[in-house]
């Protein structure tokens, strides 16, 4: 599993050209602690991928839709998700039967219910080092 420390600016970069690459259909997914810079890298995954509207954290809806040239994107914060139950009203299907970019933040509040991620990335806070992120794929 590769891995690397990245500055935000060293994380943003990574995350566009990431974006750049991404092919349809794709479930990309992050975890990490709150502020390890899930949304953060959704961010620049999405505008690397071709998103011109900024994409906000999705505090109560629990899935946010955008436009880019090649396919639509999906950003899913499954943080709130009070179990596998709730999916069914977020469009889960919609979701996943189109060719789309699927971006998830707290896959895991998922439980077995995604399909297989396309790229798996896990980002942790780096001890004693505020401004860096260790990121894992
Ligand atoms: N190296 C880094 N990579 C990503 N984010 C960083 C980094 N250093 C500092 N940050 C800051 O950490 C915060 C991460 O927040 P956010 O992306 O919302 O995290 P999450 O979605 O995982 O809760 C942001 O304020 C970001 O500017
Ligand atoms: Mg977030």
């Amino acid at each position: 599993m590769p891995a690397a420390e990245f500055t935000l600016a060293e994380m943003t970069q990574w995350g566009e050209a990431l974006g750049a690459r991404l092919e349809t259909p794709c479930v990309v997914t992050l975890e990490g602690d709150l502020g390890a810079g899930k949304t953060t890298l959704v961010q620049a995954i999405a505008r690397g991928y071709g998103v011109r509207d900024a994409v906000t954290s999705p505090t109560f809806a629990l899935v946010h839709e955008y436009r880019a040239p090649r396919s639509p994107v999906f950003h899913l914060d499954l943080y709130r998700l009070e179990g596998p139950h709730q999916l069914a009203n977020i469009g889960w299907d919609d979701v996943f039967s189109s060719r789309a970019v699927v971006l998830v933040e707290w896959p895991d509040r998922a439980a077995g219910e995604l399909p297989p991620a396309t790229h798996a990335i896990r980002l942790s806070h780096v001890p004693g080092q505020p401004d860096l992120r260790s990121v894992n794929w």
